[in-house]
């Protein structure tokens, strides 16, 4: 029998008879294991699963003495499936309390979480003879990472100190796209020598994720070296680092609340491979640079609310600004549309009134930000298990009365609901009401079929938060919503509710990567995507909800062989502020995200691809397609294409109507397949909004980056022509700094 089912049969109480079984050094492991912390995710029953693995019962003893890298990289091996797209099996790495040595780089496996306990977060501590270059390799490949997905490293500390400060290192090889996040991790470093020495996280090549969040880097070389397509960065601190974040490739990126003490450069922009940088509600002291550009005409930066002593803001080596950005005003350097006004200029710097609404901002004016819950204050005896109620998550047995008699207890109760990782099968709708906090492990997975969902003209959600008027708490972590079959009736979140403070109503590292490997077989009549429409919506986000978001990739697999079609990602209608923090939103057929009669929305960064098979194929079959006799408030119906125009009919990025108080920052929009800058007529559409602020957009192969409509017509406001950007992997895109012409 091997060691991980043997485990998992005995579960909570593995401890002694673990021990007895496996290996005499268990014993006081065990004792020290389970015992050693409160932290329920540690403690907390596990049936059926070997998802979870404790490094503590594969040998690591987390001394502070003894070599622990054998150890941990026999927790991580040979599991976590495949790779790429889909899997069924994940790895979880935990780490207890502790402090781990190790002597020699480890290495991720495809679908890992590594996670500590966040209660007494452990040290994982390089030896002062460390070899090699890498101490975590987080990415499969050693380049590329665009096809790496889903990877997550939370609640530790990582220590170089002991190493040389002059040897190259890095802490975290980070090459990963969507559904990846480092999250709550310390990073402590040797202090930089010269143009050498550690760095916290390290991505190379190109890839394409979204979301770093709640990290702090001491000392160091260099925090993060990012190369990757686009990026927002939540809430970090850099102390005594030589540069806090070195840009070496990024079309748009955005930093946010982050904070620079004793630092040479907080963002050193001046690569040649970067666009536009978004740094707001950031604070830098006794730091020489706090931002530093390369100073072309295609290289734009926008500053909001950057509060510093004497540093200086430098593009192009000359010092452009020194002092402090207020709240409610932008620095902005780079191509504009202004309000009241037609066409572009250029900004050389200069200020620029910028209101924030007052349900979006804390007292200081900043956006508000969340820390991710933990729920490190809850006991084991506060935790339900979904399973102890009948669920069986086994991707076969219908799970949906199991789960909503699991989810109300739980809600009546004040109890964390945890559902061990598994595929859980769901006919009808969960109503989650207040007072729910819903937990998986490793991407649970919850997956729609069945009739209820059928019905194109009436859609139905998998999961409907609250219901409308619901004022309470409401928070997810850690799933994958997706379907087993084609639903074209189908919501797969409804979000009603709004918090009585923002976080209250929260979505941690929710995903919906429909159609995956091969999901979904492919009906007889399906001969395009067109006319196979499958999910009519990934989220929607009803009038009363005010939603906080962080980290989360709506994609369908998209490509050329898809032969279903999903109607939307993010329908937007929330009236009470909304965050959404870290979204890729990809492949659905009419928009990637539609704002509409919104009041405060903020958007931290925002990557999008087209729906491969519009684009390639030129389907034969329109948007709104299937759709067309059930489109939801604020859904575009393409009045303003010519019937058959299959360019003007590619699925818009953005649609954002009769909206206002709405914070769109780090648009990174892409048209891989299509050969030709001008195969998708119009990237987004915006009508009819009040305080509408745009700040940095990438485009490739759009004719136009931003479109306007009134009534059944658009008209092009931001044509690609007049904002050719310079050489970015290849490709060629269309870059603008500031939209502003909707934002009286
Ligand atoms: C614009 O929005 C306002 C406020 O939502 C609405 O009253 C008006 O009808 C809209 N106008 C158009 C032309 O859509
Ligand atoms: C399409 O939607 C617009 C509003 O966005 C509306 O003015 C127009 O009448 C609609 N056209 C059709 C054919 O429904």
């Amino acid at each position: 029998m091997k060691l991980s089912s043997l485990l998992s049969q005995i579960g909570y109480f593995a401890a002694l008879s673990c021990a007895s079984v496996v290996e005499s050094e268990s014993v006081e492991q065990a004792t020290q294991s389970p015992a050693a912390s409160a932290y329920w995710f540690e403690n907390v029953k596990r049936t059926g699963g070997t998802t979870f693995r404790n490094v503590k019962e594969y040998g690591a003893k987390g001394d502070g003495v003894t070599d622990d890298t054998a150890a941990i990289q026999k927790a991580i091996a040979g599991r976590g499936g495949g790779g790429g797209f889909f899997s069924t099996t994940r790895n979880l790495v935990y780490f207890p309390a502790g402090t781990y040595v190790v002597s020699s780089g480890l290495k991720a496996s495809s679908w890992s979480v590594f996670q500590g306990d966040p209660i007494n977060r452990p040290v994982i501590k390089a030896s002062a003879g460390f070899s090699g270059t890498v101490l975590l390799r987080g990415s499969v490949g050693a380049s590329s990472g665009l096809a790496d997905f889903f990877r997550t490293v939370k609640d530790l500390v990582f220590d170089t100190t002991a190493v040389p400060s002059s040897k190259s290192l890095a802490i975290i090889l980070w090459s990963l796209s969507q559904g990846s996040q480092i999250q709550n991790v310390l990073f402590k470093m040797a202090p930089g020598a010269g143009a050498t020495g550690h760095i916290g996280i390290q991505s190379v090549g190109a890839n394409s994720p979204t979301f770093l969040n709640d990290l702090e880097f001491q000392g160091g070389h260099i925090g993060m070296s990012i190369s990757d397509t686009q990026y927002q960065f939540k809430t970090m601190v850099f102390k005594g680092c030589t540069i806090g974040i070195k840009v070496n490739q990024m079309l748009v990126g955005t930093g946010q609340n982050l904070h620079f003490d004793g630092v040479g450069t907080g963002v050193d922009s001046t690569a040649t491979g970067t666009a536009h940088f978004n740094l707001i509600d950031s604070t830098a002291k006794n730091t020489k640079v706090v931002f530093s550009g390369a100073g072309s005409a295609v290289n734009t930066v926008a500053l909001q609310n950057v509060k510093v002593d004497a540093t200086t803001v430098r593009i192009g080596g000359a010092s452009s600004l020194t002092g402090s950005v207020a709240a409610g005003q932008t620095w902005l350097k780079g191509g504009k549309y202004a309000a009241g006004a037609a066409g572009k200029s250029v900004s050389p710097g200069e200020l620029i009134p910028t209101p924030r609404g007052a349900n979006l901002v804390d007292s200081t004016g900043a956006f508000v930000t969340v820390v991710p819950p933990t729920y490190k204050e809850f006991t084991v005896d506060q935790v339900i298990n979904v399973k102890e109620s009948g669920a069986r998550g086994d991707g076969t047995s219908d799970d949906t009365a199991a789960i909503q008699a699991a989810v109300t207890a739980a809600a009546a109760k004040g109890s964390l609901l945890f559902f061990p990782f598994g595929t859980y099968i769901i006919s009808d709708t969960i109503k989650v009401p207040k007072n729910s906090r819903l937990v998986g492990e490793a991407w649970t997975q919850l997956r729609a079929t069945g009739a209820k969902f059928g019905s194109i003209g009436s859609p139905r959600p998998m999961i409907k938060i609250g219901e409308p008027g619901d004022v309470g708490l409401a928070q997810m972590s850690t799933f994958i919503l997706d379907i087993k079959s084609s639903c074209p009736g189908l919501k797969l979140l409804e979000i009603n509710m709004a918090g009585t403070k923002p976080g209250d109503v929260g979505f941690y590292d929710i995903h919906f990567p429909l159609n995956q490997g091969g999901v979904i077989a492919k009906s007889a009549g399906c001969t395009s995507a067109g006319n196979c429409p499958s999910v009519h919506v990934s989220v929607h986000m009803t009038p009363t909800s005010s939603v906080y978001w962080e980290n989360t990739w709506v994609s369908d697999a998209g490509g050329s062989q898809s032969k279903t079609a999903n109607g939307g990602g993010f329908l937007v209608e929330s009236q009470g502020g909304t965050w959404i923090n870290g979204l890729g939103s990809e492949h659905s057929a009419m928009y990637q995200i539609a704002i509409h009669k919104a009041k405060g929305v903020y958007l931290g960064v925002m990557q999008s691809e087209s729906a491969y098979w519009q684009v390639q194929t030129k389907a034969a079959v329109f948007n709104p397609g299937s759709w067309a006799s059930a489109l939801l408030p604020g859904e575009p119906n393409f009045s303003w294409c010519a019937t058959g125009d299959g360019s003007c009919r590619v699925g818009l990025y953005q649609y954002v109507t009769d909206s206002t108080d709405v914070h769109l920052y780090s648009g990174g929009f892409w048209n891989f397949p299509c050969a030709s800058p001008t195969c998708q007529t119009h990237a987004t559409v915006y009508a009819n909004n009040t305080k509408l602020f745009v700040w940095g957009q990438g485009v490739i192969n759009s004719v136009n980056m931003i479109a306007e409509q009134r009534g059944g017509a658009v008209t092009a406001a931001v044509p690609r022509t007049a904002n050719v950007g310079s050489n970015f992997n290849g490709l060629t895109p269309s870059v603008l700094a500031a939209y502003l012409r909707q934002s009286a």
